[in-house]
């Protein structure tokens, strides 16, 4: 996507051909600011303090902190250590393991005087690869969204509500959910993106509407316990979310506060589409609720807000009195039964086995990833 004019990533070699450049998502929508990331430590601490976020983008962060790792040392020891750190890093997105299996798998048999060279080939090579899946996400998405506007008679903007930030700050480029929506944009299209704020790290606040800002869609930001009212006042076409890992079965788990989005366009009887990366599908679980671990963050996030004040601090102020308890689980776990469809790079199913089976039959008889 395009920053003030310049093509950007959200992650990227630095001009030195071997530090890594990422946007800082803690300081937006306040501040735009490269991070520079120079050792696997330093990529381990922005995927858990959240500088960069989003399944696929910490997917391809800890493809490069691994070479980064392998930079400094090239041993079978630092390459599983850097490992076992980078995937420790944040439990529920699936994209994490898979790019850090995916890269020690082609590492552990090279001599380690060629670890590093082919660590940072096949990072650049998952980033290349995250941004060809969006654009093919963007346009199976784009037809549901061109459909959604002829069923309206062309007379009127399409609505359609989102949760979270699944742009393109949470991958390499485009995003998954909204990837079609900016397509549908640039198609001339007109939509308008309802934006939950995605409490307590206001992802849709902070990250979405500045995104969709920047490239200019119509949205409005809403608080997150408004989709249920826009819902039933006709004010939603459809839903339109990412994932963070999906089941052989679709079982989707995604940013908390999804599920109920999805309950009430049920009974609302407003369409629910999931886009997905390949790499988000977990083939060797079925059922979310029992299999995936829902990562609890630290409780400050919900006693606290953080914004900018108006002199331009970035400030964080209480709003739980100091002795109340607090709970942070950070995602939830829709049903595929609640699920219209998913969006994939390979086309649109529905969210059963056999819906994605119909489009990854190399899956067929080989129930683990
Ligand atoms: O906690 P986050 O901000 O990493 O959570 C991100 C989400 O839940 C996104 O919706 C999901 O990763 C899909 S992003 C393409």
């Amino acid at each position: 996507m395009k920053i003030d004019g310049v093509p950007t990533r959200s992650i990227a070699l630095a001009a030195d051909g071997w530090a890594v450049e990422v946007i800082d998502q803690t300081l937006l929508p306040h501040a735009f600011a490269k991070r520079r990331l120079e050792t696997a430590e330093a990529a381990a601490e922005a995927i858990r303090v959240m500088r960069v976020r989003g399944a696929p983008l910490i997917g391809a962060t800890a493809a490069y902190g691994l070479a980064l790792a392998m930079r400094t040392d090239p041993s079978d020891a630092a390459l599983e250590h850097a490992a076992q750190m980078l995937v420790a890093t944040r439990p529920t997105a699936i994209n994490l393991r898979w790019a850090v299996d995916d890269m020690t798998a082609r590492l552990r048999p090279l001599p380690p005087g060629e670890r590093a060279a082919a660590a940072y080939r096949r990072a650049a090579e998952i980033c290349d690869e995250d941004v060809a899946i969006n654009t093919a996400i963007g346009s199976h998405g784009l037809d549901l969204i061109r459909a959604a506007w002829q069923a309206a008679g062309r007379a009127r903007p399409v609505n359609v509500l989102t949760h979270c930030n699944a742009g393109w700050l949470a991958t390499v480029d485009w995003g998954t959910a909204l990837a079609p929506i900016y397509m549908a944009h640039d198609a001339g299209i007109p939509v308008h993106v309802w934006v939950d704020e995605t409490r307590p790290r206001n992802q849709g606040a902070a990250l979405t509407a500045w995104e969709l800002g920047r490239h200019g869609v119509a949205h409005t930001v809403v608080v997150d316990n408004a989709g249920g009212h826009l819902m039933q006042h006709g004010l939603v076409d459809l839903c339109l979310v990412g994932t963070d890992r999906t089941t052989s079965r679709g079982d989707v788990c995604n940013k908390v506060g999804t599920y109920l989005k999805a309950l009430a366009a049920r009974d609302n009887d407003v369409p629910f589409y999931v886009a997905l990366p390949g790499p988000t599908i977990d083939w060797t679980l079925e059922d979310a609720l029992s299999g995936i671990p829902i990562e609890e963050r630290d409780g400050r996030e919900v006693s606290h807000v953080i914004g900018c004040t108006d002199d331009g601090r970035m400030a964080a102020v209480r709003i739980t009195p100091p002795d109340s308890p607090v709970a942070n689980h950070a995602f939830d776990v829709t049903p595929a039964r609640l699920v219209t469809a998913l969006i994939t790079e390979r086309g649109v199913c529905p969210a059963t086995r056999e819906g994605l089976l119909s489009l990854y039959p190399e899956r067929h008889n080989r129930p683990l990833a």
